[in-house]
């Protein structure tokens, strides 16, 4: 098993080396024969090749069978001119040209946050989402254009480009218990989204067993914050997607918990939902638990290893219960440790 690591900026190299402890230790439990193979991505690619995706970073990326990232960004990159070659920009060019149009983020309520978030009591129990984000298409990657004085952007969707995420969403909402999907769009506007719509429609035909559900997204903003335990498979637009999915992040209590696996293509991309943090980079107080969780996904969709995912989770869980604590989720009763710490203490419990 051969993972590529692209650490990128800010807090990257700090929580991905965190992770790479707990494989480590999985690795050792479970014999899974892990190498690495580092890349430069990101801001620290440009200040390198000029390029936050360079040629010599794809390379390596195409010997491996998955990847794990950090983040990409800082404010020094953002007015490099043109902004394509922003780092954010590799970020987009590694999805698109490894073909991963399905981003599936999981958010799960913690009790052990429960003082963390804002719900009250009991309001969150037994929560238990995955948004599924389409990552490839819509206005990410549409036609775009700007002058000094107006600029635009499109949202362009074809209809196998909506299938095939639609279809994968599905698919997960029917092999899990309560087998709910909510689609999102905003089809009382957008063609895009009545296109959407249209397509989900037929797909669900195929999947009597599962129970549907559209919901506007100004609508399904309000919804996640009143009744977020309605929710279970939730398939939408990639803009729709990411404005969903760190809003739902205050749900487990801190963004610094959202793991993503970012799958439809050979090598799979497996990455924290956050981004650098450049404000706490370097100090060793970011939470690598989103990252640690991501790599948990890698071994449950790459390596297809359930009980080493489990291994990492059951650790994750058990630190948070004995109330160890990045300061992101620390109280005044908590033990707080650093990045480097939380990834040890993971580590010890596998
Ligand atoms: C995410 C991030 C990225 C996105 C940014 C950094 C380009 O916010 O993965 O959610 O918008 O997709
Ligand atoms: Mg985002």
């Amino acid at each position: 098993m051969k993972i590529a690591v692209l650490k990128g900026d800010g807090i990257g190299p700090e929580i991905v080396e965190a992770a790479q402890v707990v494989l480590n230790k999985v690795d050792e439990k479970f014999n899974l024969g892990i190498e690495y193979a580092e890349a430069l991505f990101g801001g620290a690619a440009y200040d390198v090749y000029g390029n936050p995706y360079p040629e010599e970073s794809q390379k390596i990326v195409e010997q491996c069978d998955a990847i794990l990232l950090g983040a990409v960004g800082a404010p020094k990159y953002d007015t490099i001119e043109p902004a394509d070659l922003r780092p954010e920009k590799g970020l987009l060019a590694i999805r698109k040209s490894l073909g991963l149009y399905c981003n599936i983020r999981p958010i799960k309520y913690y009790d052990f946050l429960a003082d963390r978030v804002i719900w009250k009591k009991g309001l969150l129990d037994g929560l238990d989402i995955v948004i599924c984000r389409e990552l490839t298409g819509g206005a990410y990657f549409g036609k775009r254009g700007h002058d000094e004085n107006s600029a635009y952007d499109t949202i362009s969707y074809s209809r196998p480009e909506i299938e095939r995420i639609v279809r994968d969403a599905f698919e997960m909402a029917k092999n899990r218990d309560r087998k709910i999907l909510h689609s999102i769009d905003k089809a009382n506007v957008l063609d895009s989204s009545r296109l959407w719509r249209k397509v989900v429609n037929e797909i669900a035909v195929e999947y009597p067993e599962v129970e549907l559900h559209h919901l506007y997204v100004d609508n399904a903003a309000m919804q996640l914050i009143v009744n977020p335990t309605q929710f279970d498979v939730i398939v939408t637009e990639n803009m729709f997607g990411d404005i969903l999915s760190d809003e739902s992040a205050a749900l487990g209590g801190s963004l610094g918990m959202l793991p993503s696996a970012s799958l439809g293509g050979k090598i799979s991309l497996f990455e924290p939902s956050h981004g650098s943090a450049p404000d706490i980079a370097g100090k060793n107080i970011a939470n690598p638990i989103a990252t640690i969780l991501s790599a948990a996904m890698l071994l449950r969709f790459s390596a297809k290893n359930e009980a080493a995912a489990r291994a990492i989770e059951d650790a994750v869980n058990a630190v948070l219960a004995d109330n160890i604590k990045t300061p992101d989720l620390a109280d005044e009763t908590s033990k707080v440790v650093g990045t480097m710490e939380m990834a040890q203490e993971i580590a010890a419990r596998i």
